[in-house]
């Protein structure tokens, strides 16, 4: 391991970008066949692998939601967040918040407690197996309609004490914020946090929308807003938390090297910027192979990588007191 690979082994984190079906290793997406008899339609691991090979957003998508459908129990739920947990907490992840798309199940016909309850069940396992804490956030599809995601909402309502917030994920050319005003207009009145995924592939536009229209907490993404200059320092006047993915804007040809990537100007334009994994396996590294895999394409030093790890719980929704705490933890790492 060289000396930066080990600096960040240790440096205690958070994960703020993780759609938990993202984690889905081909491994288990055959275990899970298996046990619940569904046919997919690779031979091997290796040919699953093979798939992964993505020009755009849709691509991975496509594939993407074919692979949650091996997902069909409580206990699979369960089991896909315990088995992502024990890789994060392997990475010095010590708090995660993750994405669910609940749409993506009960399209399929599962009941919304069935992915909701084997999540907060897993994420309880965790906590207790590995001190790693966690909140669940929900995900409107976007290529879906606004009234699915009311419908969406409504079926949440049992759970919602246990969901810190809503996002929105999925195709995002053609489907901009604005088309989701309402439901996150209503999210925020029931006192839901409010993410979205913004400037992936879509224009600066989407991104003002997201801010403006939607009101969020926090953005996903955010790559394009390096394309307008007002709206750069807007982000950074606002310390709007940026939940950026090297290797997956790697893999769906956001960026088309490493060494491209917008990090760096990010930091020197005083963005609230985080390290993240997105969908770890199709995208081919956990948090840490982010951090470690961009650091080295750019040239990030300690300093850089502990700030990244700062931002990373003062950006999640923990609360002030657990931010501290947690801040210091990383602090005190530093000076060793
Ligand atoms: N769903 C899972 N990963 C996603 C991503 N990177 N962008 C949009 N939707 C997603
Ligand atoms: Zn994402």
């Amino acid at each position: 391991m060289t000396d930066l690979a080990a600096y960040v082994a240790g440096l205690p984190k958070a994960e703020l970008h993780l759609h938990i079906e993202g984690s889905l290793e081909p491994e288990q997406m055959f275990e899970f066949a298996r046990r619940n008899r569904v046919a997919i339609p690779f031979d091997s691991v290796e040919a699953v692998r093979a798939a992964y090979d993505f020009s755009n957003l849709q691509d991975f998508l496509d594939i993407y939601y074919a692979g949650a459908d091996v997902l069909r129990t409580e206990a699979d739920f369960h089991d896909l967040a315990v088995a992502y947990f024990r890789r994060a907490a392997a990475d010095g992840v010590r708090h995660a918040e993750i994405f669910f798309d609940p749409q993506t199940h009960t399209d399929r016909g599962l009941p919304f407690g069935v992915a909701a309850d084997g999540l907060l069940s897993g994420m309880k396992a965790a906590e207790a197996e590995l001190g790693v804490t966690s909140r669940l956030i929900l995900c409107f599809l976007r290529h879906l309609d606004e009234d699915a995601a009311f419908d969406t909402l409504r079926a949440a309502e049992p759970w919602l004490d246990r969901i810190v917030g809503v996002g929105l994920d999925s195709s995002e050319v053609g489907h901009p914020p604005s088309k989701f005003r309402r439901v996150f207009e209503r999210a925020g009145e029931m006192g839901l946090k409010r993410v979205a995924h913004a400037g992936e592939e879509g224009p600066p536009e989407y991104v003002q929308e997201a801010l403006d229209l939607l009101h969020i907490d926090r953005m996903d993404h955010g790559n394009r807003s390096m394309e307008d200059e007002r709206l750069i320092e807007r982000l950074a006047d606002e310390r709007m938390t940026l939940t950026v993915c090297p290797l997956s804007n790697l893999k769906l040809c956001v960026v088309k090297d490493l060494k491209y990537h917008p990090v760096p100007e990010m930091l020197r334009r005083g963005l609230h910027v985080t390290l993240n994994s997105d969908d770890p396996a199709y995208f081919g590294g956990y948090v840490n192979d982010n951090y470690v895999r961009l650091a080295e394409a750019v040239g990030l030093t300690r300093e850089q990588l502990t700030q990244l790890a700062r931002n990373s719980f003062e950006g999640s929704f923990l609360s002030d007191g657990e931010k501290a705490a947690r801040i210091s933890e990383v602090d005190a790492y530093a000076r060793t």
